[in-house]
């Protein structure tokens, strides 16, 4: 349908990047469709939307738009770089081979593949620099020795796709690599940028082997010269990862951000200061800040206030101590910590007393008489923690406690 909006628009329409690589290799299907047109990528975006009722994001100075349907499902359209051949006089702009020189500025060879979407020559494949040779050997390969100092963040994206796909990123690519460390192009890369390329790896499976990679190119290094030595975070990733596992298992309707776990663990080497600088430059959001804080105060306002409690630590302290605190941070701290009671406490707090309540509500407490105010509050945190202890177990119970 794509191709043939581009029939009728008389465009030439690609399918490119990441879908046509994944689509070749067989990978997980790649919900991210990036489309190339030969012509008016933007007029293409409108007609797609219109025809299809989908929404339409525009961004003019790049000539890109995002048609966004109702379920979710995007396609990216870019506008290809048009050479322009003008004849004399009354001849019309001819223009040649432009997804030749779109595919040109991509970062590897995997990347830089085609598919024709346009009735005739449907599922054509474009590949003018060996992709198709490059997925069968596995192989990450630049197209040209500029490549890094266009945009040194594909040093990451090399690294990631190698670890993502069982590839390897061949010698001339890794000495441009090793040379933009060298050069300083990755030291000088904004905070926002290098934390994009963050997020994704702590969003992928492989975490561990990427950062690995990373500091053996030294490019964590060039990140941030505090980072200890990998096997320094091996541990903890791996706790993660099985505290991750165990909580899935419980089938929770709260998402958790998964990657923020991975990130403190990343960082959590780091001196309070140093966290704090390398957040700031990173731009991190507030909103993430604050779980990334309380994580690393899981010693304060975790471990030390249920230690306070032993040996007779009840379920009403333990509710109390963690259902202020991000899900994140609870789960963090639960694959820090080396105490197996503080583990405990987290499970038993997840497992069964996150969701207990009080089945008398205020209104009952009115009925009895009571005025609202600082006792009524107190009366109701009582009775939460009498069914939190097992001491009670119905609401006739319950009123017979505030009574
Ligand atoms: N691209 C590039 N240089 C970058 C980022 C992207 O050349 N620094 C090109 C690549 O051709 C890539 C396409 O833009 O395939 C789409 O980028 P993106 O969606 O970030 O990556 P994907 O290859 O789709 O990878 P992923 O599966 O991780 O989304």
């Amino acid at each position: 349908d794509i191709g043939d909006l581009g029939d009728e628009l008389g465009y030439a329409v690609y399918v490119v990047g990441g879908f046509v690589r994944d689509l070749i290799l067989r990978a997980e299907e790649n919900l991210d469709v990036d489309v190339v047109i030969e012509g008016d990528g933007i007029r293409f975006a409108k007609a797609l939307s219109k025809r299809w009722g989908a929404r339409v994001r525009i961004h003019r100075k790049f000539c890109t738009a995002v048609v966004i349907f109702p379920d979710g499902f995007k396609i990216d359209v870019a506008t290809a770089r048009t050479e322009h051949y003008e004849y004399p006089a009354a001849m019309p702009i001819i223009t040649l081979g432009s997804i030749r020189l779109d595919l040109l500025r991509r970062d590897f060879t995997v990347n830089a593949l085609a598919i024709r979407l346009n009735r005739r020559s449907f599922g054509k494949v474009y590949d003018y620099f060996g992709g198709q040779r490059d997925l069968k050997e596995k192989i990450i390969r630049v197209l040209h020795s500029l490549s890094f100092v266009e945009d040194p963040t594909r040093a990451f994206r090399a690294i990631r796709f190698e670890q993502r796909f069982h590839f390897r990123i061949d010698s001339f690519t890794l000495n441009l690599i090793k040379n933009a460390v060298k050069k300083g192009f990755i030291s000088k890369l904004s905070g926002k940028r290098v934390f994009n390329e963050l997020y994704i790896i702590f969003s992928e499976p492989n975490q561990i082997g990427v950062l690995e990679r990373m500091a053996e190119l030294r490019v964590l290094q060039a990140v941030n010269p505090n980072l200890p030595p990998i096997d320094e975070m091996r541990r903890l990733f791996r706790n993660i990862r099985g505290v991750m596992a165990w909580y899935e298992l419980l089938y929770r309707e709260e998402p958790v951000e998964e990657w923020i776990l991975y990130f403190l663990g990343f960082i959590d080497k780091l001196h309070d200061q140093q966290a704090k600088e390398f957040c700031e430059y990173l731009k991190i959001t507030n909103h993430v800040m604050q779980k990334v804080q309380a994580a690393r105060n899981g010693y304060k306002l975790i471990e030390r206030p249920l230690y306070e409690k032993l040996p007779d630590l009840q379920n009403s302290d333990i509710y109390h101590v963690f259902h202020h605190l991000p899900i994140e941070t609870i789960l963090f701290w639960m694959a820090k910590t080396r105490q197996e009671f503080v583990k405990k406490a987290v499970s038993t707090y997840l497992s069964k007393l996150r969701d207990v309540k009080p089945e008398i509500s205020g209104n009952d407490l009115i009925a009895l008489g009571l005025r609202p105010g600082p006792l009524f509050q107190k009366l109701l945190v009582q009775v939460l923690d009498a069914r939190l202890n097992g001491e009670v177990a119905t609401k006739d119970q319950e009123l017979e406690l505030v009574k």
